[in-house]
């Protein structure tokens, strides 16, 4: 194998996970010589680690290549090589299209051999032809990915704990992108979490496409759910605060539940996407809830954990959805108050039932929707941001701020605040009376400070 130094350069699309698994891959590649480098133009291996999850997700990816194919073309001039990746879920879906229709790509890998990248590119040298590799291997990917990860730079990371989706909601590729539901071991993840303690994380966000479906096995060999990992992880010393995302509204178990109510460490903030509150689309989406059902959830959240905050995913515009459809999303959201959330309008995707449907909301409509939607959560979460003002919270600081002086921290709902100082107090959790909100941040200083 060659190791001479090299570089790589890798471009993130998409969820957490692509994020968690781009970490991921760098790790993999380190061994071989390559050092990360955030200029494409001087790169020997450029990945486009990729989302599939809405339309304008992949074209976007095309019209990056064409700018990369020209980077290559620059480089070939000089006598260097630059050799194109294609990772992650178009990766997955598209497959040898990619090589069709982008012939300057040299590799084409699914989320799931990430751990082969070694392989792929050694194959790629032998062949001097483009390699598509997106078949779901038996092997455990996060096994093949190895303990020799490169350190995590910074306070707060993420750990992917559960992999793909069985659930297969009528709108979404996932399934088929990420495969079948998969848990990482027990052990295994309380030691990539000791690991990065080790390092200095101090929050822990967990990820999977259904983060609470985890049934990962123990030591002994039971099974174990979320609500018990999350328990094994807050003892990890070092180890402050645990997130997870994301839910799914049907797996939201009682134990989990509990576990907001006991654990300190897990933060007072759930992203459960709900997607519409109207019963009839989200039988038509193959949701396997109701809107009732949702909200009923939330309050047993809200029971357990009176401090919760809330988000949400949306889609407008789903096939067949009504005026009356709509507006039932509407109340629902006006019923939970979000602190955050996510919308988008619907996007047919190939191979999914719902972009079969011959009920399609025209685009204008799904616009006019969208923006609907989109100004009531703005408006709830500028004022859930505003209600900061006067309070005080435990940040965990992250990183320096943009001025001189200055920290940037988190509060326990993920919110920015901003506050003055000394850069040795990063890693560690202080009061902070928040005195300011600006649109995606709050300021304030330290509460024994006042
Ligand atoms: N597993 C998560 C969501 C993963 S995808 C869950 O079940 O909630 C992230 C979000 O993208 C979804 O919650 C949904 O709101 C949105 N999304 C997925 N497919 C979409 C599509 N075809 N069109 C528009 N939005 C979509
Ligand atoms: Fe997609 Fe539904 Fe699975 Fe979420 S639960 S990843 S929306 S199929
Ligand atoms: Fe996108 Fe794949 Fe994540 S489709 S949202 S990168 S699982």
């Amino acid at each position: 194998m060659d190791n001479a130094p090299k570089k790589v350069f890798v471009k993130t699309y998409g969820c957490q996970m692509n994020v968690y698994d781009s970490e991921r891959m760098r790790d993999v590649l380190a061994p071989l010589g390559y050092a990360e480098t955030g200029t494409p133009e001087e790169a020997d291996l450029v990945i486009l680690n990729t989302c599939h999850i809405r339309e304008k997700a992949a074209e976007k990816v095309y019209s990056e290549l064409g700018k990369i194919r020209r980077m290559k073309r620059d480089r070939a001039e000089q006598g260097a090589e630059m050799l194109i990746a294609v990772a992650g879920c178009v990766a997955q879906a598209e497959g040898e299209e990619i090589v069709r229709r982008a012939p300057a790509v040299d590799l084409v890998f699914g989320p799931q051999t990430y751990h082969r990248l070694p392989q792929l590119l050694a194959r790629r040298r032998e062949d001097r032809k483009a390699v598509v590799e997106t078949e779901f291997p038996a092997e455990d990917k996060f096994h093949g990915l190895g303990e020799e990860a490169l350190p995590r730079k910074g306070v707060a990371a993420f750990l992917t704990v559960q992999e793909g989706c069985d659930k297969f909601c009528s709108f979404c590729v996932v399934p088929y992108t990420r495969g079948s539901e998969f848990s990482r071991p027990v052990e295994q993840v309380l030691a990539e979490a000791r690991r990065m303690a080790a390092q200095g994380v101090r929050e822990l966000t967990l990820l999977g496409q259904n983060v609470n479906a985890y049934h990962g096995l123990d030591a002994r060999g039971r099974s174990m759910g979320l609500a018990g990992l999350v328990a094994e992880l807050s003892r990890i010393e070092g180890i402050e605060r645990l997130r997870y995302t994301t839910s799914h509204p049907r797996d939201m178990t009682e134990d989990l539940i509990a576990a907001h109510a006991e654990n300190r460490k897990l933060m007072p903030y759930l992203h459960l996407p709900v997607q519409s509150g109207s019963d009839s689309i989200l039988k038509a989406m193959n949701r396997g809830h109701t809107a009732e059902s949702y909200l009923r959830i939330i309050d047993r959240m809200r029971v357990a954990r009176p401090d919760i905050a809330l988000s949400g995913d949306f889609i407008v515009g789903f096939p067949g959805e009504t005026v009356s459809d709509f507006e039932s999303t509407l109340k629902l959201i006006k019923n939970v108050g979000y602190a955050s959330a996510y919308s988008f309008k619907y996007s047919p995707r190939p191979g999914t039932p719902a972009a079969e449907s011959d009920k399609q909301i025209s685009e204008s409509e799904k616009s006019a929707r969208l923006q609907d939607l989109q100004a009531l959560v703005h408006a709830q979460q500028t004022a859930f941001n505003a209600a900061m003002v006067g309070r005080t919270v435990p940040v965990l600081l992250e990183k320096p701020g943009r001025d001189p002086g200055q920290l940037v921290g988190r509060s326990p709902y993920l919110q920015s605040v901003h506050l003055q100082a000394s850069p040795t107090l990063i890693g560690t959790i202080v009061d902070t009376h928040i005195s300011g909100v600006g649109t995606n941040s709050l300021s304030g200083h330290y509460a024994n400070a006042v």
